[in-house]
């Protein structure tokens, strides 16, 4: 018997690693879900699909593409939905790089971004940021066949200008441009950030989820607005049941929500600002985000991460996100944030030395 030998290029492939929760709901910093949870209309909703869980989903999710559709003013042959923004990051990567492809992205990525192409063997070139934010500049001039753009990016919550996109996409020497919106709804104006608008044409498209600003990680699901062929493609290779039926209702009851979804991005906003001012308080210095959550620098982030660890606060530190030096922590409740302001004083009062701010 042969030994099974997987393709060679997986052997530079670290696995994800996903953030930990903390013992209690307010002190899980790490993964930037909803502070506010799903909207309450989504249980009952999911609670009477379930008398048809014997049956297959809809493979398209057609319901969904509707109010999707009508959501964004695109035609809903113009949408995809996907099991999270993830499975449509997979599919991108198998329809657009595969074997001896080329990417490019930011440094540090989405990690799924660089996993999906390294899965599929092409090369991924990265192009460190320039003071916090995407080098559109140093991006637009590599060859490649996508250009990934995490927009807020993630982790330092910075953004780039709708127009400023509108610039890349027309100079850059990328086929496909593939904008991840997964944070938007909580930039400060979104309107001037989405790129949603240029994706009826061939060469950009973009990528939303209900796992942030909707509270349903849990449900995986997210989307692509893309032009017809973009779609027409992702359509042939998608696994044909891949969006459960019980996350299509929890999504279009969640998209229904709209006073929700509105207070989930008014509370989140009002929160960071406490949350910047904790941290500053504390004398840290914190990248202004217009995200879940704020990237917070410090001199040794395993250190900060033990710390709030031993005081039941999860966050995530840079080395796992590609930016040691500095801990990224998702906007928590307010219970949450009363944890961790415990939490920094406990450090600054003498525990572990290691954990002093870096100033400058
Ligand atoms: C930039 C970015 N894109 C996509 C996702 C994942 O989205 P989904 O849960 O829809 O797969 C995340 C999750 O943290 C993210 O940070």
């Amino acid at each position: 018997m042969t030994a099974v030998s997987p393709r060679p290029w997986l052997d530079r492939l670290l696995p994800y690693s996903p953030g930990r929760p903390a013992p209690t709901a307010d002190g899980s910093m790490a993964s930037n879900e909803s502070l506010l949870g799903a909207s309450a209309s989504v249980s009952s909703a999911v609670a009477s699909a379930v008398e048809t869980i014997h049956r297959y989903p809809n493979p398209l999710a057609d319901d969904l593409r509707a109010a999707l559709g009508e959501l964004h003013g695109v035609h809903p042959d113009q949408i995809l939905v996907g099991n999270g923004s993830d499975e449509l990051i997979y599919l991108l990567a198998l329809a657009f790089l595969g074997h001896s492809g080329r990417a490019v992205c930011a440094d540090p990525p989405y990690r799924i971004d660089e996993i999906s192409s390294y899965a599929v063997g092409a090369d991924v070139t990265r192009v460190p940021l320039k003071n916090w934010h995407h080098d559109l500049q140093g991006m637009a001039s590599v060859t490649a066949d996508v250009a990934f753009l995490v927009n807020p990016h993630n982790p330092t919550g910075t953004v780039c200008l709708r127009s400023e996109i509108e610039r890349f996409v027309n100079t850059c020497n990328a086929r496909l441009v593939v904008v991840d919106e997964a944070y938007v709804d909580f930039a400060d104006a979104p309107d001037e950030v989405s790129a949603v608008d240029l994706a009826r044409q061939g060469r950009l498209a973009v990528l939303r989820t209900f796992s942030k600003a909707f509270g349903l990680a849990g449900a995986r699901v997210g989307y692509l607005i893309g032009a017809p062929d973009v779609i027409t493609v992702l359509r042939k290779i998608r696994p044909p049941f891949s969006v459960g039926s019980l996350a299509q209702v929890a999504a279009l009851a969640a998209l229904a929500d709209t006073g929700h979804r509105r207070r989930v991005r008014d509370e989140t906003i009002r929160l960071r600002s406490q949350l910047v001012a904790a941290l500053e308080g504390a004398g840290y210095e914190v990248v202004p985000s217009h995200a879940n959550f704020v990237l917070v620098r410090c001199d040794d982030d395993a250190a900060l991460v033990d710390h709030l660890t031993r005081h039941d606060v999860s966050v995530r530190g840079g080395s796992d996100l590609g930016m040691p030096g500095a801990v990224r922590i998702s906007v928590p409740t307010e219970r949450g944030l009363r944890m961790l302001e415990r939490a920094l004083r406990a450090g600054t009062t003498g525990e572990p030395p290691t954990i002093r701010p870096r100033l400058g």
